[in-house]
């Protein structure tokens, strides 16, 4: 009798760890401008995550990867985004996001835009132009060098580059807010910006989020100014000076929730060394990993020794160990890594 009692109670005991495990939420990766799900460096990206965090990464990809970041408007890479997550079956109980760059304002497009009962909870940011940026990227060669050109040009809030390039959806030259809230297609609608036009959901679902993570490198030189990480930017009609977040009109009128949150303790402002989507091993581990590793989850109460030892299995199987080796040294990452 007793021995059954123990048998049952074991059982119980080792159903509860798998369940606990298996209840960690996964999490989705939006990589930035002219990079592709594909590329060592973001396979590598999110595997780290992943054995780091227990949790399961998705590197989500949106129409051929590295070209259509370039050239495929914004809203439309939103749309698409939003579709995908929904047909993922794994995030059906939630997710948290992590976006690189660019990426992060698709990822707010599903935050704010994706009608459905999907349920983003933390969002850990990396390099974001949320409040927009005041210079074209950086030219590399090619292509992007003619694309620089023609926004250089100041075609920028024209019709045809707003359908053709995807930067240009979050360009904001503070000397032609007119021009920029009545033409530029995605950032005055993803941050509530347009006095007339401002939607009520995009704010309750954005405040919404547990934790918003952004986190903004210290040497960008991509971002201009490289406090639009933080919600920072000018004021309208000048390039100076920086507003920290807090000054900002988007704050202080709380257009999207970011007061809301920020007075719920719920964002992190975080700044790590580094140009722009550069970050360190150890920063990842302390500013990314604690958002992944789902903290709602129930552990089992009583621990007792043979539950401890099944439990300490299955961290190790999983990876969580702080020690375990990596595959290759993470500078070499981010060479890979554009904009
Ligand atoms: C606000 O956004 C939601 C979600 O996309 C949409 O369903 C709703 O129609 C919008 N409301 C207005 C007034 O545009």
């Amino acid at each position: 009798m007793d021995a059954l009692l123990q048998k049952i109670l074991a059982a119980i005991a080792v159903f509860s760890v798998s369940l606990s495990t298996s209840y960690s939420l996964p999490f989705v990766v939006l990589h930035g401008i002219g990079d592709a799900c594909g590329n060592r460096g973001m396979k590598h990206f999110t595997e780290l995550l992943s054995e780091w965090s227990g949790s399961q990464g998705h590197c989500l990809e949106i129409g051929k990867g590295a070209l259509d970041s370039w050239l495929m408007p914004l809203q439309e890479q939103t749309d698409i985004a939003c579709e995908k997550v929904k047909e993922m079956n794994e995030l059906s109980g939630g997710f948290n996001i992590v976006g690189l760059s660019q990426g992060n304002l698709i990822a707010r497009g599903i935050i704010e835009f994706c009608d459905g009962a999907l349920s983003v909870k933390n969002f850990i940011s990396l390099g974001g132009p949320h409040a927009g940026t005041a210079s074209v990227p950086l030219c590399g060669s090619g292509i992007f060098c003619l694309i620089a050109d023609v926004l250089i040009k100041g075609e920028i809030y024209s019709d045809y580059v707003q359908e053709h390039l995807a930067p240009s959806g979050y360009l904001k030259i503070p000397t032609d807010m007119s021009n920029y809230l009545e033409k530029c297609r995605l950032l005055p609608k993803l941050n509530n910006e347009r006095p007339n036009e401002r939607n009520a959901t995009y704010k309750e679902r954005f405040s919404s989020l547990k934790n918003l993570v952004l986190i903004m490198n210290e040497q960008d030189r991509v971002l201009i100014p490289r406090e639009s990480s933080w919600f920072g930017y000018y004021p309208d009609g000048a390039f100076s000076p920086v507003l920290p977040p807090q000054q900002t009109t988007l704050y202080k009128e709380d257009w999207i929730g970011l007061r809301s949150l920020d007075e719920a303790g719920r964002v992190k402002y975080i700044s790590v060394a580094g140009d722009h989507l550069g970050i360190s091993k150890s920063d990842m581990k302390k500013f990314m990993v604690p958002y992944l590793k789902d903290q709602s989850t129930p552990r089992p109460r009583h621990v007792s020794g043979r539950v401890a030892s099944v439990w300490d299995t299955c961290m190790h199987a999983v990876g969580l160990q702080d020690n375990s080796p990596l595959l290759s040294p993470f500078g070499s990452i981010y060479e890979e890594l554009h904009v």
